[in-house]
This record gives structure tokens, C-alpha cells and sequence, in this order.
């Protein structure tokens, strides 16, 4: 009862005025107010009165972590880990952080954040900006006492966006880095290689397969026992997510994250939301058909080898069943929270709940 009040407010009162404002200024302004909610035990409890999921037991376990929901929030939205205590109260049974980097990223000069509203998706330009990974790391263990112990928190790791990483050797040598330093300081649950980030300095030069087997080569010797995912590109032809696929297989990484945001500005509803030239990768509804369908693919191709964690343009519940239906074992969002509002997860949760009764 008290969700749909505030899922009434949201779309009539709330989001036509924050869509007023610059998309980078209200993110500032949610993530100060989330992580100063998620501070204290009462308000925390009054954002799960609100948005929390009450139903029945849907929690799941991948790769030996227990999820209480399988829905998570997706890297990007937290990108320096302010959020992690408030948003278990949000439904959510889990929280990308990151990505995270060797160095810190101011990010690609501004505008960074862009709406195309009718097109309902969001134009992401942020160049990877964030604290870098000793900031975070420190901040997350500030934290801990606010998080439950049953919160799954993933670290997305990638490369420094600056010349110094622009080389093989260097770049691998900054992912190196930061998985090195999360797992000395034994923070996050699992961890993801995001090799699919397209606006970084030098493109996407990890998400092909010689690249990609040197950088998991190397990986490996730093590996620990925690899961270890792959975010994936979703417009590379099928031929080419094939042949990473194999590489993700022989390297025995747990899964794969299908998947980042779409490069493809003619996926958009209305094409004239976009800049004419590429500024930028595409979230939410463009993203939603292209990564099902990888998905499914993916599912068929690698069968039971890979655990797929789905993501891009879940903007209804309906749009999570199709990913888990295409084979996905969690789901992830972003968009469709800020598009539709934060009872979206709750939501989603419940119609699990009704779908596992069935
Ligand atoms: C503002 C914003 C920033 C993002 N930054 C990252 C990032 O740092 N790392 C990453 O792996 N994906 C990033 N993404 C991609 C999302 O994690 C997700 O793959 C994509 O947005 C599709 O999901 P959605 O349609 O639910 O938003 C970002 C997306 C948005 C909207």
C-alpha cells in the first residue's frame, strides 16, 4: 500500500521535477541522500517500510552466494560504494560496485550523463569516472557495520581511463592492480571484469580474444576463491562473443554479465534524442532486446559452464522474466529504477514470488 502511494508520487510528482535538472546534479543529490538515510537503523527501516520486498522467500544461490532477492543494482550507479547500507532496504539482494580503478578517474569532461526520455534510456558518457580503488576500498569497510551480512556486494574492476594504461602491458598491469588490492583487503563477494566499457580512453581493447586470454592469464595468478564474472559488450557480432565465450570457459571464470550499454544510436525509439555523432553508450530500453537475445544465445551455446547475470532495459517486471526465461540466473538495473522509480525492484521481486507459485 504504502509502495503504490509512493509509486503514484514518483511518476507525478517526483520525477517530472527532478527531470527538470541536470541527470549528473540529481545523482549527486540521490546518492548524498541514500547514503546519509543508510546511515542510521531508523531510516533505513522506514525506506524498507516504503520500498522493502515483504514476500515470500525468493532468495537465491549462484556460485555459492546466497542472494535474499535475485535482482541487483548494476555497476555504474554506485560507482565509489556511498550506497551499499541503504540499498538492501530497496529490495535489492545485491550491489555492483565500480567500476572501480587503479588510479582515480575524474571521467570524460562534461556533459557525462544525458537523457532521451522518450526513447526511455539514458545517454552515458562518464568515462569511468571515480575515487579510484584505495578511496573505495576504505570507504566500503567504513561501512560494514550499516550492510547486512546477507547483502551481496560485487566490485566491477577496469582499466584507469588515461594515457598511461593504453598499452597491453599497461592496462593489464592496472586491472592487476585493483583486483590485487580487493582481494589482499578481502572486500566485495565476488568480483567482474568490466572489458566492455565504451567510453574509455583507448575503446574496448579488452573484449577481444588474444587480449582477453593474456588478461585473464594474469588474472589467475592472483585469483582467490570468490567468483570471478565478466562484463560483456552486447554489439560485437556473435562470431566474436563466441570466441571471448571459449576464452571465459578455458580460463574457468564462474560467468559472464550480458551486458554493458548499446553503441548502436539507431536502437533508439526516437534517434534524434541522441547527439549525430557518438558521445556516449545507450542504457535502458535500447539495450533490452540485443542483450536478451545474447542471452539466450550465450545460454545455449555455453549450457551449464557459465553462470549469465542479465542486464539492460529491465524496465517492467515482464522484461526481468524474459531475462531469466532467455537463461539468466540473476537479474541486474539501473535505468528502469530511475525511469520508473525505486518501487521497480520490489515490484519485480513480487511478481517472482507470484511466478514461482504458479
Ligand atoms: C550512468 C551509468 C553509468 C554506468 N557505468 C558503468 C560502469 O562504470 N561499469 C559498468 O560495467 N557498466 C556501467 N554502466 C552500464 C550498466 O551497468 C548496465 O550494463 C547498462 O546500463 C544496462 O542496464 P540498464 O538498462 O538497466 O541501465 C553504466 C550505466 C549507466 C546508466
Amino acid at each position: 500500500m504504502l509502495r503504490a502511494i509512493f509509486r503514484f508520487l514518483y511518476k507525478t510528482l517526483l520525477k517530472p521535477i527532478l527531470f527538470l535538472f541536470d541527470p549528473e546534479t540529481d545523482h549527486d543529490l540521490f546518492t548524498k541522500i541514500g547514503e546519509f538515510f543508510g546511515k542510521y537503523s531508523l531510516s533505513r527501516k522506514v525506506v524498507r517500510a516504503i520500498y522493502g520486498y515483504h514476500g515470500p522467500d525468493i532468495s537465491k544461490t549462484v556460485d555459492g552466494i546466497h542472494y535474499r532477492t535475485p535482482i541487483l543494482l548494476s555497476a555504474g550507479f554506485d560507482y565509489n560504494g556511498r550506497l551499499p547500507a541503504i540499498l538492501p532496504s530497496l529490495g535489492f539482494g545485491g550491489a555492483e560496485i565500480g567500476s572501480v580503478t587503479l588510479r582515480p578517474c575524474e571521467g570524460n569532461e562534461k556533459p557525462r550523463l544525458g537523457r532521451a526520455l522518450k526513447s526511455k534510456s539514458l545517454i552515458v558518457w562518464k568515462g569511468l569516472r571515480n575515487d579510484g580503488v584505495d578511496t573505495i576500498i576504505s570507504r566500503i569497510n567504513s561501512k560494514k557495520q550499516q550492510i547486512p551480512e546477507d547483502f551481496v556486494l560485487g566490485i566491477s574492476i577496469a582499466r584507469t581511463n588515461d594515457q598511461q594504461t593504453a598499452t597491453l602491458d599497461e592496462g593489464i598491469a592496472d586491472y592487476c592492480g585493483s583486483y590485487q588490492k580487493l582481494v589482499t583487503a578481502n572486500v566485495g563477494d565476488y568480483y567482474t571484469i568490466n572489458i566492455s566499457c565504451p567510453n574509455a580512453f583507448g575503446g574496448e581493447t579488452f573484449a577481444e580474444k588474444s587480449r582477453l586470454d593474456a588478461l585473464l592469464s594474469k588474472l589467475s595468478v592472483i585469483r582467490d576463491s570468490k567468483p570471478l564474472y565478466i562484463k560483456f559488450p552486447i554489439n560485437p557480432p556473435w562470431e566474436e562473443i563466441k570466441e571471448l565465450l571459449d576464452v571465459c570457459i578455458r580460463h574457468q571464470v564462474q560467468g559472464v554479465i550480458i551486458g554493458n550499454l548499446n553503441k548502436n544510436y539507431d536502437d533508439l525509439d526516437y534517434r534524434e534524442e541522441a547527439p549525430a555523432e557518438f558521445r556516449g553508450g545507450l542504457s535502458g530500453k535500447p539495450c533490452r532486446v540485443l542483450s536478451t537475445e545474447l542471452i539466450r544465445k550465450t545460454r545455449e551455446y555455453v549450457g551449464k559452464s557459465l553462470t549469465i547475470i542479465g542486464v539492460g532495459g529491465i524496465l517492467t517486471p515482464q522484461d526481468a522474466h524474459e531475462k531469466i526465461d532467455a537463461g539468466a540466473d540473476l537479474v541486474m538495473l539501473i535505468t528502469g529504477m530511475i525511469m520508473e522509480g525505486p518501487h521497480l525492484i520490489s515490484d519485480i521481486a513480487d511478481s517472482l514470488a507470484l511466478r514461482n507459485k504458479v
